[in-house]
């Protein structure tokens, strides 16, 4: 079977048609949605993803502003501009881009960001009411990955989901989600023992190791649908956690790399920051 392409850069593009109309109708209200992104060090995978994000911000009319602080930057000076931009009211979403140096306490400066303001998902408020299925900002990641599912008309009720990564970012907030469609879901991690033994069994497989190829064919049920949430750079080319080529060959639809999953995670940053923005309109 050769399988079917999950495109993200196509699904982007229609999200964005719908999101430049939304904007629209808050600049007709004389209300301009604006997102601050903080950026600490010189990560190069972290510049670009904040640089995309600009860019993205850029094409819809978002009002966005990059804060760029060096490495050595103190906790006291992050947890300011945290706070600076929670008193703005033109700032309806926040974003500090993660990783953050070993010396910043990370956790200690999302909790800090306005719940409403929080447009990546990550706070305790917005991360504990995901687990209970109550309505909040949803992770950007996950909830691109669920919409690609769910605009191919994927069945995902009943299903097995096995999820290999169990990060705040992806994996857990990935695995609530597909339980709140009802699927029948594995987290699987670097400790799992016999870890092609769960993902042989996933209807539905999602990649989010950080690590380059690493789900091979012979770890890939035949007719799966095969999700690539990595984003690795080798020999100056991206790849994802997935062997594209050969499990391609397997599955019945799989994301690439590029032009997958990441392109979904901006679009629903923005669809985030609308949102954000739509609610402190009203
Ligand atoms: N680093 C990798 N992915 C993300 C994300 O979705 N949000 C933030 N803030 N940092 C990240």
């Amino acid at each position: 079977m050769a399988a079917r392409l999950l495109d993200g850069k196509i699904m982007a593009a229609e999200l964005e048609e719908n999101l430049k109309v939304r904007v629209d109708a808050l600049k007709e209200k004389g209300y301009t949605p604006g997102l601050t992104v903080i950026l600490v060090g010189e990560d190069p995978a972290s510049q670009t993803y904040v640089n995309n994000k600009g860019k993205a911000c850029d094409r819809l009319g978002i009002a966005s502003t990059t804060i760029r602080m060096p490495a050595d930057t103190t906790q006291e000076v992050l947890e300011a501009a945290i706070e600076e931009a929670n008193a703005d009211p033109a700032v309806n979403g926040i974003l500090v881009q993660l990783p953050l140096p070993k010396h910043l306490d990370g956790d200690r400066a999302l909790s800090l960001i306005l719940p409403q303001k929080d447009v990546d998902g990550f706070h305790d408020i917005n991360a504990g009411r995901l687990s209970r299925g109550l309505d909040c900002v949803v992770a950007c990641t996950p909830k691109g990955a669920l919409y690609m599912l769910k605009s191919a008309g994927i069945d995902i009720s009943g299903k097995e989901a096995v999820i290999v990564g169990r990060s705040n970012i992806v994996g857990k907030p990935m695995a609530l989600l597909l339980l709140q469609e009802n699927a029948t879901v594995t987290v699987c991690h670097s400790r799992t023992a016999d870890l092609k033994a769960h993902t042989k069994r996933a209807d539905i497989l999602v990649a989010a190791i950080g690590v380059p190829k690493f789900i091979t064919a012979d770890m890939v049920k035949d007719g799966a649908v095969v999700v690539d949430v990595g984003i690795n750079r080798v020999d100056g080319k991206l790849c994802g956690d997935v062997d594209f080529e050969e499990v391609a060959k397997k599955a019945s639809y799989i994301t690439p790399v590029p032009g997958g999953v990441g392109k979904m995670t901006i679009a629903m940053l923005m669809d985030n920051t609308v949102a954000a923005a739509e609610k402190a309109a009203k």
